[in-house]
């Protein structure tokens, strides 16, 4: 359904907002939570925009509990400190199967009992999280921290699409708190790093710091850009529901609208809980998101409260911890990998082994400093494993098992690819090539420039650029709006057609929004969103240039080291050289003026006075600035419109007395929805 939002009054608006924000949590609820979503991702953008469309045109319909809302807010100086009325737990931990018995003993001696189930579920790799939900509304979010206090991170929670705003189902509890893990998908994680490394950022070392770092954030904003995800397995303060088992929370936090535990299952005996971590152990890399245990839970709740708790632990609950996957292979070669950045990084290449579910043969050695404290060698046999079980890394060199005459691993003092000077400076770990057209790096930023979130010329590959850079053809980005075709003509396998195409794309990447040329510069530490911020705030390539440190450390979540990097590109010759040369081809270096001609309230000043029918006095101003008028709480000269509510007070008077135009609330609605 596409809705003409130009036809829709103001009470339309009222109903139809309603019923698109049930039809977005109903497919958000299939997409995000039970991975059966019912209609394609264009259908789902299609009702979103319309939402986004009607909000806007109609702002005081705006609630914090609709799903256009998950977009975050402003940043916070810190997070509140949240008192976890229960705490929250950690949990002990079992290695091996004698771990497992002893646990099973301990309970039964402490029960007196045999007749109990265990509940068996996978344990997932993130950070913990508990939601406050009051008559159904999630009112706050707050981290675990030491288990007695942690962080109100109520604005970030608000942003995970698979976390309800508001509860589903039919029994909502007064006050319940869900508890349940943040993490970050496997493959998100990836995409992630991929970007943070394109844009010079560090990459986070697994999935579990990434799911960190993205939730305590304060801008949530930042937070909204993360792909996170809730699980739960769960809950804290309750009222008004009491439950007999474990499994049976589960199963209500999954009518409230959670994904819960993957794989919770009761099970009779011991030796049944021991086969089960025996099967998830090997099965481990089956799921999208990391897991690194089996938590085994007694399910009846009065006999966990009946065990009780230590001041850190259950004594009802133990987590199995699956061991690493380790793996021995043989060291072929140890090559030097350059970035966009100059930096060089040595890089093992060893035997095809599989870890973690996948083939690996090479891992990278981080810097000099690095291989030196493996003492890493060609032909050495070493033993690899995966970081956070995600990123292949050398965990040591076998050296009892190492041949003869192996020669220790020297860093190059030249760049592989340029041979120019590759240097590394005082008080740094990082060897890097200080030749700035040295072709590695050359590539990577014209690459940078224009992928996707970036000028986004779409069909030039690396191939294209890498012949465009050898073959002399250009030597910088700039270069790429003065290709001819018969310059693209000269590459391999390039014809007429791709070479339009490509041709085509670079004109229309002319017309890229600000923010996108600023990301697309490839400015040490500038990422995606916050090439957005500097073009929000400063609105042009020279404004950006002539901002001070200062200025640039007032855009809130900035740190020196970016105003800094900002600086240093704007005070480069051939920086400003490539700008000019981009400038003289046109491309757009300021932010488009947001077309405020056709807004209904521009340049009118108003004022309200007596009570309104249809909005709170808040709703009524805020529709004002939308519009593009001021609301002001004072009549002067200037005042232009006074609208007046219910027992409009002195203000009325004094409007007629200044013979400023004075209307009602309907005639203001009127106004405002075009009617
Ligand atoms: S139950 C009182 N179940 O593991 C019981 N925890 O190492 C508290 N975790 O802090 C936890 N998956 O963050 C439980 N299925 C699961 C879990 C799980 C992951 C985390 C949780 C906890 C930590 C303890």
């Amino acid at each position: 359904m596409k809705i003409d939002i130009s036809a829709v009054s103001f009470e339309e608006a009222k109903d139809l907002v309603k019923k698109l924000r049930h039809t977005i949590q109903h497919h958000n609820y299939l997409y995000y939570t039970r991975n059966e979503p019912e209609i394609s991702d264009h259908e789902y953008d299609q009702i979103f925009q319309d939402l986004i469309a009607l909000e806007k045109k109609f702002p005081s319909l705006v609630t914090p509990d609709s799903p256009s809302q998950r977009v975050g807010a402003s940043p916070l100086k810190e997070f509140k400190t949240v008192q976890h009325k229960i705490p929250m737990l950690s949990l002990g931990n079992a290695f091996n199967n004698e771990d497992l018995i002893n646990f099973d003993k301990r309970i039964k001696k402490e029960l007196k009992t045999e007749i109990f189930q265990y509940v068996t579920e996978l344990k997932m790799d993130g950070l913990a999280v508990s939601i406050r939900y009051e008559n159904g509304v999630l009112i706050q979010g707050a981290t675990r921290g030491n288990g007695v206090s942690g962080e109100d991170v109520s604005l970030n929670v608000r942003t995970i699409k698979n976390i309800p705003l508001k509860l589903f189902g039919n029994t909502i509890p007064p006050v319940i708190e869900v508890r349940g893990e943040v993490i970050m998908y496997k493959k998100d994680f990836e995409e992630l790093n991929k970007e943070r490394e394109k844009n010079s950022e560090p990459p986070f070392a697994n999935p579990r710091n990434a799911a960190a770092g993205s939730l305590r954030q304060l801008d949530s904003r930042i937070t909204a850009q993360r792909k996170l995800q809730m699980i739960s397995y769960g809950i804290g303060e309750v009222e008004g529901i009491s439950f007999g088992t474990h499994l049976e929370i589960l199963e209500f936090l999954q009518k409230l609208g959670f994904k819960t535990s993957p794989e919770a299952a009761p099970c009779n005996e011991i030796n049944e809980v021991i086969e089960r971590c025996d099967y998830y152990k090997n099965h481990k890399n089956d799921y999208p998101f990391e897991a690194d245990g089996i938590v085994i839970k007694v399910n009846e709740i009065a006999l966990q409260k009946k065990l009780g708790a230590t001041s850190h632990e259950p004594r009802w609950a133990i987590a199995y911890k699956f061991p690493p996957e380790e793996a021995e292979t043989t060291v072929k070669n140890i090559i030097i990998q350059v970035g966009r950045t100059g930096i060089l990084t040595p890089v093992a290449v060893f035997d095809p082994v599989e870890l973690e579910g996948s083939i690996v043969s090479r891992a990278t050695l981080h810097n000099e400093d690095q291989v030196k404290r493996l003492d890493i060698r060609i032909n050495d046999n070493i033993v690899v494993r995966k970081a956070g079980s995600v990123i292949p890394e050398v965990v040591r060199v076998l050296r009892e098992k190492r041949p003869q005459n192996t020669q220790p691993f020297t860093m190059p003092d030249k760049c592989p690819i340029c041979d120019g000077p590759a240097v590394r400076f005082e008080g740094e770990s990082a060897t890097r090539c200080i030749n700035v057209s040295c072709p590695a790096q050359v590539k990577e930023r014209i690459a940078h420039f224009a992928s996707r979130n970036a000028m986004d010329i779409d069909a030039l590959g690396d191939k294209i650029i890498d012949q465009l850079v050898d073959k002399k053809i250009i030597s910088d980005y700039s270069d790429l709006y003065y290709l001819k075709k018969e310059d693209l003509l000269k590459l391999e396998r390039m014809g007429e057609i791709l070479a339009e195409k490509i041709l085509r794309n670079i004109q229309q990447s002319k017309n890229k929004n600000l923010s996108n040329l600023i990301y697309a510069l490839g400015i040490f530490q500038i990422g995606k969103y916050t090439a957005s911020l500097l073009a929000k705030t400063f609105k042009s390539i020279d404004a950006l240039k002539a901002a001070t440190e200062d200025e640039i450390l007032a855009i809130g979540g900035l740190g020196p080291i970016t105003a800094q990097s900002i600086k240093k590109f704007f005070a480069s010759n051939q920086n400003i050289e490539i700008l000019r040369k981009l400038k003289t081809v046109g491309i757009k270096m300021e932010e488009e003026e947001i077309k405020t001609q056709n807004l209904p309230l521009k340049g009118e000043k108003i004022v309200f006075t007596g009570t309104l029918k249809n909005f709170s006095r808040g709703e009524a101003q805020d529709i004002v600035k939308n519009l593009g008028g001021e609301a002001l709480e004072t009549i002067t000269k200037a005042t232009t419109i006074v609208i007046t509510g219910e027992n409009p007070g002195s203000k009325y008077k004094k409007a007629k007395a200044l013979g400023i135009k004075i209307i009602s609330e309907d005639e203001f609605k009127k106004l405002i929805t075009g009617g």
